[in-house]
C-alpha cells in the first residue's frame, strides 16, 4: 500500500490546526500509520529540504521549521502521495483552491502550514528520514470495505 509523509509545520501547530488537518485526512479515507509531535533539529531540517539548499529561501525555511514544534505523520492509502497533495493545495496559499488546507487557512508562501511528499520516491526517502520502522504501525481499519469496492 502506498504511503506518504505529511508534516504540520510550526504555524499549523501554533494556530491550533492539528485536529483540523488530521480530521481532513481521516475524512478523505486515508489511514494514519505514524504520528508524533517533535522539535526539529537543524540537521534534520537541512536534510529534509536538501533539494532546496541553493534556493534563496533555504535559510529562512530551515529557521522556520526549527523554530517551534511540528507534527510528523505517515498516511497510507491508494494514490495517497498525489491525493495528499490535493488535500493540501498549491504551494502558495493565495492561489490554493478553497477546500484545500492551504486555500482555507493560509495567506503566505512562507507560512503555508503543511508539507506533503511530492512523489512516491520522495515519500519513501522522507518517511525513513523522519520515522524509524518500529514507529510505524501497519493496521487495517474495519471500514475498508466501505472505502473500496
Ligand atoms: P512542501 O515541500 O513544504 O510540501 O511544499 P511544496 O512541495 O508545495 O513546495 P516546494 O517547492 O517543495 O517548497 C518547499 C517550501 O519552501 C517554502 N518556499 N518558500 N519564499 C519562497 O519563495 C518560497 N518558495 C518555497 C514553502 O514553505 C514551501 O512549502
Ligand atoms: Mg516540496
Amino acid at each position: 500500500m502506498e504511503r506518504t509523509f505529511v508534516m504540520i509545520k510550526p504555524d499549523g501547530v501554533q494556530r491550533g490546526l492539528v485536529g483540523e488537518v488530521i480530521r481532513r485526512f481521516e475524512a478523505k479515507g486515508f489511514t494514519l500509520t505514524g504520528l508524533k509531535l517533535m522539535s526539529v533539529s537543524q540537521e534534520l531540517a537541512e536534510q529534509h529540504y536538501d533539494v532546496h539548499k541553493e534556493k534563496p529561501f533555504f535559510k529562512g525555511l530551515v529557521d522556520f521549521i526549527t523554530s517551534s514544534p511540528v507534527v510528523a505523520m505517515v498516511w497510507e492509502g491508494d494514490g495517497v502521495v498525489a491525493g495528499a497533495r490535493k488535500v493540501i493545495g498549491a504551494t502558495n496559499p493565495l492561489t490554493a483552491e478553497p477546500g484545500t488546507i492551504r486555500g482555507d487557512f493560509g495567506l503566505n508562501i512562507g507560512r503555508n502550514l503543511i508539507h506533503g511528499s511530492d512523489a512516491v520516491e520522495t515519500a519513501s526517502r522522507e518517511i525513513s528520514l523522519w520515522f524509524s520502522e518500529k514507529e510505524l504501525v501497519t493496521w487495517k481499519p474495519t471500514m475498508m470495505p466501505w472505502l473500496h469496492e
